[in-house]
């Protein structure tokens, strides 16, 4: 084991030179040069892959995240087909509370559907602390994933408190989260003692991919934008906070993302992230003067530029590369997730168009 300056644990000594941990994306996420920009997709496994598709026709989305050789084949996709510097695990951020005994469901076109939502201390109590055996499906897959990826890392996920807070109250996607700061802002002990939970089982989560051999996590707090800086300071940092700390001894670098996120870019590393996500509304050179200098960055291309001429494409790519020097770790990315409509082949070719101009500038420096 070696620490670093932040007194980050890292793995690099127990790895084997070339595995994951040597990998360009973890040597991003440390702040470490490397061969190139590393690149990968948020929802890079999913519906703008025809082999997706065709595998989800008859498995329904909770089932399919439940089943390991399909949570397996599912992630490998992207990874075959674009050249994407890292996986990222095929699951859903819902699936720990439904392990959890959340009675819930992922509607097609809708998103997570809870049936009946989270308002009161005893609905509180209905969701039980987790254990290994609760998502053994989950377990298997990371296990059988980190053997075939081979050099490619693992990246585990979660969804941080107060995006599953949001679900769990409003019992389905919302656009203003009205429920959910409605009991945030009347009944704060309340609101607390739903976090606290919820740190819990997402820490116990996350512990689960780690120990079965995830590179990397990332806690996705995708509607934390929704809040004011201090309202985030006061009702989600300290969740968020518990949940990112506790992974300190683990020694994986952790990512937090959301998006709208601007105002609270700051506080979202002060949680206890190593790389933080950033949207395509904030330029990764402005991104880095909030959050710092002993953090990477993980962004940030707009997801609908993928849906304009190659052209357009390409300038975008070569803007967010210039900007991204000005932090010191930089994984490529889009600032939300891949949509749908996307041709796949525009994935494919931001990949190769990464790799080159970064490792084109390396030969140069
Ligand atoms: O990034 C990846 O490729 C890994 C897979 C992944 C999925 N969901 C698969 C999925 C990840 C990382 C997630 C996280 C997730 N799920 C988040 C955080 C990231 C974000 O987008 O902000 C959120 C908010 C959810 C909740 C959720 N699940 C939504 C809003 C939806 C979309 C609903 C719809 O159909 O439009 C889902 C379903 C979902 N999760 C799909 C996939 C591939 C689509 C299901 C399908 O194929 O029908």
């Amino acid at each position: 084991m070696t620490t670093d300056t932040t007194g980050t644990v890292a793995r690099d000594g127990e790895s084997r030179p070339g595995g994951p941990a040597d990998s360009p994306f973890i040597r991003a996420c440390r702040r470490r040069p490397g061969p190139h920009t590393p690149v990968w997709f948020m929802r890079q496994a999913g519906r703008s892959l025809p082999e997706y598709r065709e595998i989800r026709a008859t498995v329904p989305m909770l089932e399919s995240c439940r089943r390991p050789e399909l949570v397996t084949e599912i992630t490998l996709q992207p990874v075959r087909r674009h050249g994407v510097d890292a996986a990222i695990l095929f699951s859903d951020i819902v699936v720990p509370v439904a392990a959890a005994g959340v009675d819930l469901d992922i509607v097609p076109g809708t998103g997570p559907v809870v049936a009946e939502p989270i308002r009161t201390a005893a609905d509180v109590e209905r969701i039980r602390p987790i254990t290994r055996d609760d998502v053994w499906y989950v377990d298997e897959a990371v296990r059988q994933l980190v053997v075939e990826l081979g050099d490619t890392p693992l990246i585990g996920f979660a969804g941080a408190p107060f995006t599953l807070a949001s679900y769990l109250v409003e019992g389905g996607p919302s656009r203003t989260h009205a429920k959910t700061k409605a009991l945030m802002f009347g009944d704060e002990e309340l609101w607390h003692a739903l976090c606290g939970r919820l740190a819990e089982v997402t820490l116990a989560f996350l512990r689960v991919q780690i120990d079965a051999g995830v590179s990397a996590v990332q806690l996705f707090d995708s509607w934390a934008g929704a809040l004011s800086e201090a309202d985030y300071r006061r009702f989600v940092l300290p969740h968020s906070t518990a949940v990112l700390s506790g992974l300190v001894d683990a020694g994986v670098p952790r990512i937090h993302f959301g998006v709208g996120t601007a105002e609270l870019l700051g506080a979202m590393g002060e949680a206890g992230a190593d790389v933080v996500g950033v949207d395509w509304r904030t330029p990764l050179d402005v991104a880095t003067g909030r959050i710092g200098p002993d953090k990477a960055v993980q962004g940030n291309l707009d997801p609908c530029v993928l849906l304009a001429p190659w052209p357009v494409v390409e300038a975008e790519v070569r803007r967010i590369l210039e900007q991204g020097r000005a932090a010191p770790g930089h994984v490529f990315n889009l600032g939300h997730g891949v949509l749908p409509e996307t041709d796949p082949d525009v994935l494919t070719r931001v990949v190769a168009l990464v790799h080159e101009l970064s490792s084109r500038r390396a030969d140069q420096g």
